[in-house]
């Protein structure tokens, strides 16, 4: 008897490279569960992000800051059971990277290796550029993160769209050609104007992922929860909702409640 898996092509590194070259856009989404990675998996993502954002969508809280090195290996372990295609990438946690490229080293060492993630995303340009070198010497792949980033939203205070100014666009450009030179293989770009996104995408010769960038960029990445509208009070312009799963899902519960109150649920056909 021979058994017969189902030969499944990994999206890798390269094959993301690959796409830009051909001009295929990448799809990118978060998860931190493994219900939905087999989910966003089954669907055919290119790529996803054990992002951080957990923090907020996840565990409730107001920014990114305080979800831990421990609790991203955590959401990370989950997500990898339940894929079989997509890359995984994971956040690199606020204050797990920033103190010297030893430490960025050890966390990214200690996602790789306790949850099976296939690359790691860091956020800011080249102040981080030291870390991102020594994270390669041991060959995990690094995605950058540039525009608006999130684990520094007090010292910009809001979460408006960056780089409207010609030097902080200037900044911008440069940051992401050093990413690049540093080995980066992918570069998410968040809240930018879409003109600076179209011209990074085009003058650097890594995938960039954009996020309220425009069309210009090689890849797009939404906020699970955000994209199927399990969130509600969140509504920037860039968000395309697909589904308004807060509504049903509580209706749904609301149904269920009523059910169970006038004595509907359990019937005679739902018991043993
Ligand atoms: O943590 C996250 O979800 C992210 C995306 C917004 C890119 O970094």
């Amino acid at each position: 008897m021979s058994i017969h898996k189902k030969e499944i092509k990994r999206v890798t590194t390269h094959v993301l490279q690959e796409m830009k070259r051909n001009g295929e856009k990448i799809a990118m989404i978060t998860a931190y569960d493994f219900t939905t990675a087999k989910i966003v998996d089954a669907a055919g993502i290119d790529v996803i992000l054990v992002g951080d954002s957990a923090s907020n969508v996840m565990a409730g809280h107001e920014t990114t800051l305080p979800i831990t090195l421990d609790q991203m290996i955590y959401h990370a372990q989950s997500v990898i059971r339940g894929v079989d295609r997509a890359l995984v990438v994971v956040d690199l946690p606020f204050g797990s990277y920033q103190g010297n490229s030893k430490e960025a080293l050890n966390s990214a060492i200690r996602i790789m290796k306790e949850s099976g993630a296939h690359a790691v995303k860091l956020e800011g340009g080249r102040e981080v550029k030291e870390s991102i070198e020594r994270i390669l010497t041991a060959g995990i792949p690094v995605m950058g993160h540039l525009g608006l980033t999130p684990q520094s939203i007090y010292k910009f205070g809001t979460y408006t769209v960056r780089a409207k100014e010609e030097d902080e666009a200037l900044r911008l450009v440069e940051d992401a050609q050093i990413l690049e030179k540093s080995g980066c293989f992918a570069i998410v770009m968040e809240k930018i104007p879409a003109a600076l996104a179209k011209k990074v995408s085009e003058t650097i010769h890594i995938p960039t992922i954009g996020i309220g960038a425009g069309g210009g960029t090689d890849g797009q990445v939404l906020v699970y929860h955000d994209m199927v509208g399990l969130t509600k009070e969140f509504s920037p312009r860039f968000l395309r909702r697909y589904l308004n799963l807060f509504d049903d899902i509580k209706g749904a519960v609301e149904n269920y409640i009523g059910d169970v109150k006038s004595r509907d649920f359990p019937n005679e056909s739902e018991s043993y």
